[in-house]
């Protein structure tokens, strides 16, 4: 078979779909997890009993000899390999991937939203675009006080008043005509395509009805995505003509039609109409940011290898690098010692410490980057690891990384607020308890071409569903303006004031924990991960990196035991110990013995990865079991 002709080889998918895919997924029966909103400690923050014994999950992950395209809907990947099949390279595909996502996929897939794309080219070069939503030019610090001096808590998480400025067509525009091969116009066609009619599956069915509540409070919603409200059932055509007509703009104009044109214009008379805070202004001023990816090396299992991650304001990128120095030197065995488990939770405990300390958007505020991912800090860290006993996140706090640090002027920032006297042990608690009980949906999604260019993808438009609003293009928008601190100087739900460097300033971006991630192994790409899950992205991403390059083996078996591998995550506050479901029970019993508040969730994330063969340079695509990703190879 020769290279040229090689034919789709396989797809990791949950429905049959036709001759060449393979069905090899059991739909997981709790894909949908539920949440509690109240209880803020100890307790389980999200738990649904799964029949594990019947999971069927696949062992080895999807190989082809060039290409591979993992997210977690099988007609994105199709999307992406159709334009590979055109002549494009990875970041076309990816931008392919990302407009079908946002039609097929639209409780996080989107162009009203923002992300981060990582990208290492098959040149050597290493870039990251950040294209995350930013305040709108009316923004305030207290944009949410109401005049009773009271905060409108649901302001920023639900409605016209929740959006940030959209970054996503931006973003896909600058990759394309930086890194890619084809045209704007070439790379949505398969997205409009889709937009005139696909088939419902029964996830998008039942995510759909699960969002009723949200959905049915905005008209153009619930028109177009609960059928006005009769709901849709599984097998039905979702037809999104007022999408189509907006993806063949912006096809046409390119990305001033979604800021300065039609789109725009019809975005912000509907914001206008209903008191939102986009205008014309806030769109024609945004801009999709190439910045210099986060980089540490590490030797493990006789190689050196290269992590290349997120920059703020990404948090998720320092948070995995300093987490990684710490355990650098601990020789980890695997998730069923109970040892080894420990080490890594007491590391997560130290990052979010600081994590909820000192990060925020470091073109407004200095982010000690330098200090935090300094292996010197990381020993000094470590030192205050009791290796036989689960520490009190009572007793930790954020550590002091400033003589580690480079100043402000060097490390690029626009100094509006310093460390670490702005970001109180008080406000950091809160943040970090704040965010143990948010929900909502975003996704990843990676590919590689064959010339070994590799894109690491992840967006959102936050809650599910975003703020519920969609807009007259057709199209949902985010609410991420809740990722800000939204209540400064106030107590938040739990009676805490939250984080100074993450308060609302016009054009400032709000602190995210998405973290697209490629791994070099001796030069050579060799992994390309990210994940969905608000501050568990951190934990998920970093336990795949982990696995592939300590554990191994370095074959399709070890890419998709990367992923399959029982969970866990610490986020410093609540002091609990999130495991996974299937987390070996010995396990678990050992770490309560050794002090951990254990707490078990249905699901941690959902990484769609891929890993490169060193031996036969084959691409192993590992798409997510626990909510039915899928590989599509070439
Ligand atoms: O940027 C962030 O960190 C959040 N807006 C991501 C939200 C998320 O991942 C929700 N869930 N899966």
């Amino acid at each position: 078979m020769s290279r040229k002709n090689t034919a789709i080889l396989a797809l990791l998918a949950f429905s049959s779909l036709g001759p060449l895919w393979i069905a090899a997924q059991q739909k997981p029966a709790s894909a949908e997890p539920q949440t509690k909103q109240s209880a803020p400690q100890a307790g389980p923050l999200e738990y649904r009993e799964t029949d594990v014994a019947a999971r069927n999950w696949p062992k080895e992950a999807v190989r082809a000899p060039e290409a591979m395209i993992v997210s977690d809907n099988a007609l994105a990947d199709k999307a992406g390999l159709e334009i590979l099949k055109k002549g494009g390279n990875a970041v076309d595909a990816a931008a392919a991937v990302a407009f079908a996502l946002a039609v097929v996929e639209p409780r996080a897939g989107n162009i009203g939203g923002g992300g981060f794309m990582l990208l290492r080219l098959a040149s050597g070069k290493t870039v990251f675009v950040d294209y995350r939503e930013e305040a709108p030019g009316s923004a305030t610090r207290e944009l949410y006080k109401k005049a009773d001096g009271t905060y409108d808590t649901e302001g920023s998480r639900l409605g016209y008043r929740a959006s940030g400025v959209p970054g996503t067509v931006a973003g896909m525009a600058l990759a394309v005509k930086t890194y890619g091969r084809l045209k704007l116009a070439d790379v949505m066609a398969p997205a409009i395509r889709l937009a005139q009619g696909f088939t419902i599956s029964d996830k998008l069915a039942t995510s759909l009805k699960d969002s009723a509540k949200r959905l049915q409070q905005f008209d153009r919603s619930n028109q177009i995505f609960l059928n006005g409200g009769k709901l849709y059932q599984t097998g039905d055509s979702l037809k999104q003509p007022a999408l189509a007509e907006t993806l063949k703009r912006i096809a046409q104009n390119g990305p001033a039609e979604f800021y300065q044109g039609k789109t725009a214009q019809d975005l912000t008379a509907d914001m206008a109409q209903n008191g939102g805070l986009l205008t014309m202004a806030d769109l024609a001023a945004y801009k999709a940011k190439i910045r210099t990816p986060l980089h540490a090396s590490y030797d493990a299992n006789g190689s050196k290898w290269d992590v290349y991650t997120s920059p703020p304001p990404s948090s998720g990128g320092i948070a995995m690098i300093e987490a990684l120095n710490i355990l650098s030197p601990e020789q980890l065995k695997g998730w069923n010692d109970a040892t080894s488990v420990h080490w890594v939770a007491e590391a997560m405990r130290l990052v979010f410490a600081d994590r909820a300390t000192f990060l925020g958007d470091s073109d407004f505020v200095h982010v000690p980057l330098a200090g935090l991912t300094d292996p010197r800090y990381a020993a000094e860290r470590r030192a205050t690891i009791d290796p036989a006993h689960a520490s009190s996140s009572q007793s930790v706090g954020a550590g002091d990384p400033t003589p580690f640090d480079k100043p402000k002027a060097a490390a690029g920032a626009a100094s509006l607020v310093t460390h670490p006297d702005a970001f109180s042990r008080e406000q950091a608690v809160a943040l970090s308890l704040y965010e143990a009980q948010r929900e909502g949906h975003t996704t990843h999604f990676s590919v590689v071409d064959a010339d070994g260019n590799a894109v690491s993808n992840t967006y959102t438009i936050n809650d599910s569903y975003g703020s519920g609003v969609t807009a007259p293009g057709g199209f949902l928008l985010n609410d991420e303006m809740d990722d800000f601190t939204a209540q400064p100087g106030q107590p938040n739900m739990f009676g805490l004031m939250q984080s100074e460097g993450n308060t609302i300033a016009p054009g400032k971006r709000p602190l995210s924990s998405m973290m697209p991630t490629i791994v070099l192994r001796d030069g050579k790409l060799s992994f390309v991960t990210g994940s969905p899950g608000g501050p568990q992205i951190i934990s998920a991403t970093m336990l795949t990196v982990i696995n592939w390059m300590r554990f191994g083996p370095l074959d399709a078996r070890g890419a998709m035991a990367a992923i399959n591998a029982p969970r866990f995550h610490h986020q410093w506050m609540p002091d609990s110990l999130i495991v996974e479901q299937d987390f070996p029970a010995a396990t678990a019993a050992q770490l309560t013995a050794m002090g951990y508040n254990v707490v078990k969730r249905t699901w941690i994330g959902e990484v769609n990865a891929i890993g490169i063969d060193p031996k036969s340079g084959e691409r192993l695509g590992a798409p997510d079991p626990r909510r039915q990703g899928a590989a599509l190879g070439n």
